[in-house]
């Protein structure tokens, strides 16, 4: 059994560690920012080694992995995919189950994901416009009657985008922030999307994709919202669930095919505008609308913390998993438990504006609030 690598050091990279670590054969190694003392003990478990560096660095990835006889590797976070350690890794002749930077541009460049799909008629957009011209990108909030979503098209951290009667009151206030994204360059993108504004309710739909393929996982409805009541800010996600069915009480299995169908035709799409394969995590946002599933974004990797949701029922052996996707022939559609699962979030007062950090956490059962569930996954501390 080959040594296994994870580049990572996340609550979700906590929950990939644990899923692979369920093959007692797996020796884990590790490659994380700071110090997840969960991953490091299941690494020293599996008699394996863990380093603290800079995880975007695709050359300190590297070296790591090939002083480590690295034999499979599985780099995770959306930023260390956009800065290329899947390449660096591939290029030492080390398999990746994960996206290369080429593939992650789904992810990084929202306006390649949806001119992707926009020319090879894979179903789901919104109207939308590519922007790098203020006059233009007015002109069209204008034409959509200023009900739009603005996003820059490089990473923010899930903080970027902004949709009227949310984060902007009104037309206004979205050409104001049209024009202030254009002026600075996220992620080194000079251009924005403005999209139509959907209303409905949002899922994740996680899938592995073997290049040829995409297996979906539950379905999972992540909370951004900070506040009991969501009520308050965006977050980076405060809590999820996802149900014994597979599906969500709002989701029936043919709004979740056809978010798998879209998946698949992306898929699709990517080999034939690139001629290769995508290998990997592919995590697609959606929403059900009154005119059907649409897609909001493509995330290349496990979503945090819906990974949590779906790795603690997984049954098949995720590491065989990594190892068919590397060879791009996952045999068996992946299994996972019929049980409900719900993760839910501990933050610093604060949070997400100015957290008070360092301060000694204390908490009992009702801090977890009234939630009947199988199990509580974890706190995202
Ligand atoms: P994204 O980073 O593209 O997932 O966008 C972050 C959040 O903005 C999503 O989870 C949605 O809540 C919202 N959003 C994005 N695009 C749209 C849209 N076209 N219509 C309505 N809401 C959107
Ligand atoms: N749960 C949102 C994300 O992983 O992007």
């Amino acid at each position: 059994m080959p040594n296994f690598l994870l580049v990572g050091n996340g609550a979700r990279e906590h929950a990939i560690a644990e899923a692979v670590c369920r093959n007692p054969a797996v020796r884990l190694f590790a490659f994380m920012s700071a110090n997840n003392p969960g991953i490091a003990s299941l690494s020293k478990k599996s008699k394996g080694e863990v380093a603290i560096g800079n995880i975007h660095s695709p050359e300190e990835v590297a070296r790591f992995a090939k002083s480590h006889k690295i034999g499979l590797a599985f780099p995770s976070p959306d930023a260390v995919l956009a800065a290329g350690v899947s390449d660096a890794l591939i290029a030492q002749g080390i398999p990746c189950a994960a996206p290369t930077k080429e593939a992650s541009r789904l992810e990084w460049d929202k306006s390649y994901a949806r001119e992707l799909l926009r020319d090879f008629r894979v179903p789901g957009s919104p109207k939308f416009g590519i922007f790098d011209n203020e006059q233009e990108a007015h002109s069209f909030i204008d034409s959509l009657g200023g009900q739009v979503a603005v996003k820059p098209s490089g990473l923010t951290g899930g903080k970027g985008v902004k949709v009227t009667g949310f984060q902007l009151k009104d037309g206004i206030e979205a050409k104001k922030y049209s024009s202030e994204l254009l002026s600075i360059r996220h992620s080194g993108l000079a251009s924005i999307v403005i999209e139509e504004k959907l209303d409905g309710e949002e899922f994740s739909l996680q899938a592995f994709s073997d290049g040829k393929k995409v297996f979906g996982m539950p379905l999972v409805q992540d909370h951004k919202r900070a506040y009991e009541g969501d009520i308050g800010p965006n977050t980076g996600g405060m809590g999820s669930y996802s149900d014994a069915n597979g599906l969500l009480p709002f989701i029936s299995k043919e709004h979740r095919d056809a978010a798998l169908s879209i998946m698949q035709k992306s898929i699709e799409a990517f080999r034939k505008k690139t001629g290769k394969p995508y290998l990997g995590i592919l995590y697609g946002g959606f929403m059900l609308t009154s005119s059907g599933v649409k897609l909001i974004e493509y995330n290349c990797r496990f979503g945090d913390p819906e990974a949590m949701n779906a790795l603690s029922i997984l049954t098949s052996d995720l590491y065989g998993i990594f190892e068919q996707m590397v060879q791009e022939n996952i045999t068996h559609a992946p299994t996972f438990a019929k049980k409900a699962t719900v993760c839910k979030y501990l933050v610093p007062e604060g949070y997400p504006g100015k957290s008070i950090t360092d301060q000694p956490l204390a908490f009992n059962q009702s801090a977890l609030g009234k939630i009947r569930c199988a199990r509580v996954l974890r706190l995202g501390l």
